[in-house]
């Protein structure tokens, strides 16, 4: 059965945007989680942006609820993961000036880093995962380093989508990435930029068990509420 996680970032963003305390991120994982989603995905950025130490402790501290932290190889950034303990980590590339997370992590470049960083938290029984671009060598390096899952970067897919362009080529990629890593041993997540249509394309590879989805559900949840938009997810993956 494929899984939903919802990004609440974009909650934490609204409530920054005044610097008070509403709209509140914790509430808001309680209440996608209680709606049907299969875990919460928070990013704590070097920057706190979005999401506070505060947040990422409380949310992670809530029963019942599965947490994916997003985190980036900075040591200091890891050591804070290793203390607010979720239950899934994600290693993601991060540069100060970005939007959004650009693109996968550079693998061959910082390859022994990273399986140092996923053995730390194997040791406590974090499951990690790996943000990628749609890249074989990149699996196979992911199968040597030891990682659980990875996530595959699907914002240039989903943008094809959008922009009503060809997305074969990229859809092929991602799939044969997909079916590369299952066949290793590794479980494969997807996220970045997904709407319903792309989602509902993605849908269709059977070895893709989790999708990460963040600011399409906080931003057409405004029109629809969380508990509409989070249904149509459900039924587009299942
Ligand atoms: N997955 C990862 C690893 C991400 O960094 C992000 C963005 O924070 C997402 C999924 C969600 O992307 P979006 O907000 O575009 O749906």
């Amino acid at each position: 059965m494929k899984r939903l996680g919802v990004n609440i970032d974009h909650v934490a963003t609204l409530r920054n945007a005044r610097g008070e305390h509403h709209p509140n991120p914790i509430f808001a994982a309680k209440f996608v989680n209680r709606l049907g989603a299969d875990s919460i995905t928070i990013h704590l950025r070097e920057d706190r942006r979005h999401i506070k130490d505060l947040d990422a402790m409380k949310i992670c501290s809530l029963k019942n609820l599965l947490v994916n932290l997003e985190i980036s190889t900075n040591t200091k950034m890891i050591k804070k993961a290793l203390i607010i303990k979720p239950n899934y980590v994600c290693i993601v590339p991060e540069n100060r000036k970005e939007i959004t997370t650009e693109g996968g992590l550079n693998l061959k470049k910082n390859k022994s880093k990273l399986k140092e960083i996923i053995n730390l938290f194997q040791k406590k029984k974090i499951r990690t995962s790996l943000f990628i671009n749609p890249s074989i060598s990149d699996i196979k390096i992911a199968k040597t380093i030891k990682a659980d899952c990875i996530e595959i970067h699907t914002g240039h897919f989903s943008n094809l989508v959008k922009s009503k362009k060809n997305f074969k080529k990229e859809l092929k990629k991602i799939k044969e990435c997909s079916k590369l890593a299952c066949k290793l041993g590794i479980e494969v997540h997807a996220g970045h930029g997904l709407d319903y249509k792309s989602t509902k394309l993605l849908a269709k590879i059977n070895e893709i068990t989790e999708f990460n989805i963040g600011h399409f559900i906080i931003g057409e949840s405004i029109f629809h509420g969380f508990s509409k938009v989070i249904r149509n997810f459900r039924k587009i993956i299942r």
